[in-house]
């Protein structure tokens, strides 16, 4: 087998293969965002994912196909990470696309030219598989010269890729590259596609040519398509003749740090331990710095799950390093140092990626001494090799915070295995409580008056953009105690229903509006107003006659006091929009309050602030304030307003039209 061919590093490979393509008249892309902006996805995971649109027809590009460098991000396999030479959470995704502008033919010849002229890849040691109907591929690897014993044919499992369960899809072609017998299974059924290290699969290409929908059909799509994925941490473990992916250049500068700190030593053949160790902070801290430096917060849901859960890893393997005190920042200067270049949106926030991987560290770090204190205990009241009771992993999760992989591993360090049956049936024992206390409330709110109302009556139709007083609105229900009344004698307190009012009912932390309701001989006075399903309830005390159902009334709101509420209510879109100007984009809105007289405004940042930022904060509001500029409104549809640039609150829902506010 050949092993001569010229070494190269990774800036060199990148470059290499983006010139390639560039100068056959594709076009080169920057990688997206690691948030991809498609619902289907949790993060990026592929090159493809941001020409979504041109595959599926929607939108057309003048070249005859496009090039990137794609951060990607892949969780599947996170248990694997470090195990192996191949699993990493973070990669970058190489690749050239096209959307009915490279055929077939031209798409594998041109990977051949590239991985054995430019790269020099010796062909003997080059393997191809190809979708087992797809005789178009097989016949054109022979033709380039693929000798029939280094083509296999794979199934559906192998050789058929998606981005993710919808959108496009299609068969693929792999192309292998022979690591030596010697990182082999030696099995002599060992080919492409086996489990074991021999074979390398670096460069993956997909006829993207079907649609999956929802329902699982594949309708086709309007061209025939071309999607490819070099991984190119794995190109640059075969182009610098290593055999893992953690030992080309840009990891090992991550490892040597990580021997630098903790004082232990990296073994390439050592895939437990130490070694293990060392490659999951390797690979986890750039996962970690790239999703943070993307706008991703540590949290409890979805992709902020998903960087929380790689952020404590990466803080608990250093512990198992035996690494005291906090240490993962410095991972993210290295890793700037080594990626900053390629990728500069790593070092516009450096301070305030810091910032926030060292406060959930410091958090971790607080979680772990008081949980390990607990499972140290019940571990030294285990006999030898006994197994640890699902009940105490399960109280190590709910109380403690802990994670469970982190149980199975310390207590599996300690030899001893888990109970994860026991762990998995406190579980769900826990959801199904949570499941009989939400019936509760369920069957609670259905005897609810409102809920009883909502079915009988119209919701109201709130006309208080423009007005500040509406006559003739209809009393349509009156709920006395949480009943439902016919009439409300002078005395007394009555929410009051009516099918159309001026009045704003309490929303988004904006108090509802005050005001009067009359008619002939029939005075109220409301002091507040809110929303039951639709149904706008005026809080009110009847201070004269009686009002009774089927009756109209003027309904007149306090415009003085509803100006205040408006003012304060912009005054939290203007510290909204200065707190990212001082702080970062990071920062979203947690939750507002806005009343007559104050308001109040929780948003989300790791540490408190300084009195220098507050300082600049309240100036930049005040500037806008004293500017005095006009405020306009106007409803248009919600593309439209996205469009113009609108505002959206993460987690709000709105409607096909929307009123924008614009200052
Ligand atoms: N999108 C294909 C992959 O990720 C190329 O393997």
């Amino acid at each position: 087998m050949s092993a001569d061919y010229p070494s190269m590093t990774t800036a060199e490979i990148r470059s290499k293969f983006l010139n390639f393509f560039e100068e056959r008249g594709l076009k080169l892309y920057p990688s997206s965002s690691l948030v991809p902006d498609d619902p289907s996805l949790l993060l990026a995971n592929a090159g493809m994912n941001q020409f979504k649109e041109y595959y599926q027809g929607k939108k057309t590009m003048k070249e005859i196909g496009a090039i990137s460098c794609q951060k990607c991000v892949r969780t599947n396999d996170i248990d694997c990470i470090g195990e192996d030479g191949r699993h990493l959470s973070f990669f970058e995704m190489l690749g050239d696309f096209s959307f009915g502008g490279v055929s077939k033919q031209q798409a594998c010849t041109w990977a051949f030219e590239l991985i054995t002229k430019e790269f020099k890849l010796p062909l003997d040691r080059l393997y191809f598989t190809v979708f087992t109907e797809d005789d178009e591929t097989h016949d054109v690897w022979r033709s380039l010269g693929v000798a029939e014993d280094h083509i296999s044919r794979l199934g559906e499992d192998d050789n058929f890729w998606a981005a993710g369960p919808t959108g496009p899809c299609g068969p693929c072609s792999e192309i292998y590259f022979d690591m030596g017998e010697e990182v082999g299974c030696g099995s002599p059924d060992c080919k492409p596609g086996c489990d074991c290290d021999r074979f390398l699969e670096f460069w993956n290409l997909v006829f993207t040519q079907y649609d999956r929908q929802e329902d699982g059909s594949m309708p086709e799509l309007p061209h025939r398509n071309l999607d490819t994925g070099m991984g190119l941490e794995r190109m640059a473990a075969i182009m610098q003749h290593k055999t893992a992916n953690y030992d080309g250049d840009l990891m090992q500068h991550l490892i040597k740090l990580g021997e630098e700190i903790s004082g232990k030593t990296y073994d390439a053949d050592d895939y437990s331990g130490a070694s293990r160790s060392l490659r999951i902070i390797a690979d986890h801290s750039r996962a970690v710095d790239f999703m943070i430096s993307d706008g991703i917060l540590p949290g409890n849901e979805g992709r902020e799950y998903v960087l929380r859960r790689l952020l404590r890893r990466a803080v608990f393997h250093g512990r198992l390093l035996g690494i005291e005190g906090a240490f993962l920042t410095k991972f993210i200067d290295e890793v700037n140092a080594q990626m900053g270049e390629a990728y500069p949106e790593l070092l516009k926030n450096v301070a305030l990626v810091k910032g926030i991987v060292a406060s959930e560290e410091e958090r971790f770090s607080t979680t772990l001494d008081n949980g390990r204190v607990y499972l140290d205990e019940a571990l030294d009241a285990l006999a030898d090799g006994a197994v640890l009771s699902g009940d105490v992993a399960f109280k190590l999760h709910d109380t403690f915070g802990f994670p469970i992989d982190l149980t199975v591993e310390i207590a599996g360090a300690a030899g001893h295995d888990v109970d994860m049956d026991g762990f998995t049936a406190c579980m769900e024992d826990q959801k199904a409580r949570a499941r009989a206390n939400a019936k509760g409330d369920a069957w609670g709110s259905f005897n609810d008056v409102w809920v009883e109302l909502s079915d009988k009556v119209a919701a109201t139709e709130f006309d208080g953009y423009d007005n500040d007083v509406i006559e003739g609105a209809k009393v349509v229900a009156l709920v006395c105690n949480g009943e439902s009344v016919d009439s409300a004698a002078a005395g007394e307190d009555v929410e009051v229903v009516l099918d159309r009012t001026p009045f704003y009912a309490e929303m988004g932390g904006q108090q509802g509006d005050a005001g009067e309701l009359s008619a002939e001989g029939v005075a109220l006075t409301v002091s507040d107003t809110k929303n039951h399903n639709g149904l706008y309830a005026h809080v009110a005390h009847v201070a004269e006659g009686t009002l009774t159902v089927g009756a109209t009334v003027t309904a007149a709101l306090n415009a003085e006091r509803r100006g205040f509420l408006r003012r304060n209510h912009t005054a939290t879109h203007l510290l909204d929009a200065a707190l990212k100007q001082v702080l970062g984009e990071h920062v979203s809105q947690a939750g507002s309050l806005v009343t007559p007289e104050h308001l109040r405004f929780d948003f989300t940042h790791f540490e408190a602030l300084s009195s220098e930022q507050l300082k600049a904060v309240e100036d930049l509001v005040n500037q806008q304030i004293f500017a005095s500029k006009p405020v306009v409104t106007r409803v248009m549809g919600i593309d439209e307003a996205k469009a113009a640039g609108a505002v959206a609150l993460f987690g709000e829902k709105y409607g096909d039209v929307v009123r924008v506010v614009s200052v």
